[in-house]
């Protein structure tokens, strides 16, 4: 983001062509250059907004007392997002609800910012990867957005942790003052970071400029946030159909990490080009099965054993919890994760987890997870787990 605008963005309802939970929309052919795209910028009237429903990922349980009893109930967010691009370039806007702007100081390590993030497959010829991480072979690219106060960056490149600390200047006064109002016109406003990753830890800061984009956020009763990026370049091919997630934090919630709403994939269309058929399939598919024959199937195959399923059922360390994973999971995944429990290991992070529980082995230098291999199941029954662990999912508020 070059500029942080503050100007206040008045969208008419009347562009949001809604139907609650789209995972398919369709980005606007444009010819104006969008490299400068913020969320005021008057080409949106020409964009079609569609809902995305946006779920606490509540996979993985933080060790942070407060934060997890902040966080607690979360409900599912309701997200308008639209898309143009032309041809080069693609921008995206996120308009989602939130009633307290946090902005995160420059020095407290105490408070959190709001912020969001738009992520993209990379290899649309692939099964979608895992959201947020990347998996194995299938990698994303993460565009983060947060909102802050000013940083001084003395070395421009956005590197937080060499900023001057204003406490320990050694001066007083009239050059404190002087020094403060130097650092003003140094600072930048701004907390664009973008990553790449192909599974749990692998996630890595791009820094040295390669991804040519250009985040922004706006706060008014609500945030509203842009992307504007190469619709292809090294990191990602978006050309027919980007897949697409997004995640929003609060900070208000002590939101960070893991600790966000998160959407399953969605199948951004790119007006005037083919579409990636599978990319959309993908996307959009929705369960055949039984939901009511799948919860029987998962009761009788014992998968509340080790997940937590519903939320009035107790939290368990064996694996992770499933309460919303029906909020941002794919069926292909679910599909994958029941047949194939190694093909993608959620590895679990909470040190209190119980020692004699661990969610994977390491043999021959992989990840396997602990997870019953359930590929005895027959094709039916599997796909009646699958409709029902996509009922999972917190109510949308
Ligand atoms: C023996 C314990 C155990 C049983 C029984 C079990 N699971 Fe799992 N499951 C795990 C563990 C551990 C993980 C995390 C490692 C991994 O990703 O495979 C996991 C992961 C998952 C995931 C991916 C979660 C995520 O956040 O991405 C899904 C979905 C899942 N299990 C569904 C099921 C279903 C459906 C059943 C019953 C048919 C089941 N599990 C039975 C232990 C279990």
């Amino acid at each position: 983001m070059k500029k942080l605008l503050t100007t206040i963005l008045s969208l008419g309802v009347a562009a949001s062509a809604a139907i609650a939970g789209d995972l398919s929309l369709t980005a606007a052919k444009v010819s104006d250059d969008l490299a400068k795209v913020t969320a005021d910028s008057a080409l949106w009237s020409k964009a079609k907004f569609a809902t995305v429903e946006l779920y606490p990922q509540t996979a993985i349980e933080f060790n942070d007392k407060k934060a997890v009893e902040a966080n607690k109930g979360n409900k599912g967010k309701k997200a308008q997002v639209a898309a143009v691009h032309n041809g080069k370039d693609l921008a995206i806007m996120i308009k989602w609800p939130d009633g307290t702007k946090s902005v995160q100081g420059s020095h407290s390590s105490d408070t959190y910012s709001d912020g969001f993030a738009v992520q993209f497959a990379s290899n649309s010829k692939q099964p979608l990867p895992y959201i947020g991480m990347g998996s194995a072979g299938r990698p994303v690219v993460v565009h983060l957005q947060k909102s802050t106060a000013a940083v001084y960056e003395p070395n421009g490149n956005k590197d937080v942790s060499t900023q001057l600390n204003r406490q320990q200047t050694g001066v007083f006064n009239e050059e404190l003052a002087a020094y403060d109002a130097k650092v003003k016109g140094l600072a930048k406003t701004d907390y664009e970071r973008v990553f790449v990753g192909e599974g749990f830890r692998s996630i890595t800061e791009i820094k040295d400029g390669s991804v040519k984009s250009n985040a922004s956020m706006n706060y008014n009763n609500g945030w509203t946030g842009t992307l504007v990026r190469p619709i292809k370049d090294a990191y990602m091919d978006g050309t027919g159909t980007a897949a697409v997630a997004l995640a929003v934090w609060d900070g208000d919630k002590m939101g960070r990490n893991g600790l966000k709403n998160l959407s399953s994939w969605v199948a951004v269309n790119l007006e005037g080009m083919k579409p990636n058929a599978k990319v959309v399939s993908e996307a959009t598919e929705a369960p055949k099965g039984d939901a009511a024959k799948g919860k029987e199937a998962a009761d009788a195959n014992g998968c509340a054993g080790c997940h937590q399923i519903t939320a009035d059922a107790p939290e368990s360390v064996m694996a992770p919890s499933l309460v919303n994973i029906g909020g941002y999971s794919t069926a292909a995944y679910l599909r994958e994760s029941i047949l194939k429990p190694s093909a993608v290991v959620v590895p679990g992070y909470n040190r209190n987890a119980h020692a004699n529980t661990p969610w994977y082995t390491i043999e021959k230098g992989k990840r396997v997870s602990t997870m019953t291999d359930y590929s005895f199941l027959d094709k039916a029954t599997v796909e009646n787990i699958v409709a029902y662990l996509k009922t999972l999912k917190a109510e949308v508020e």
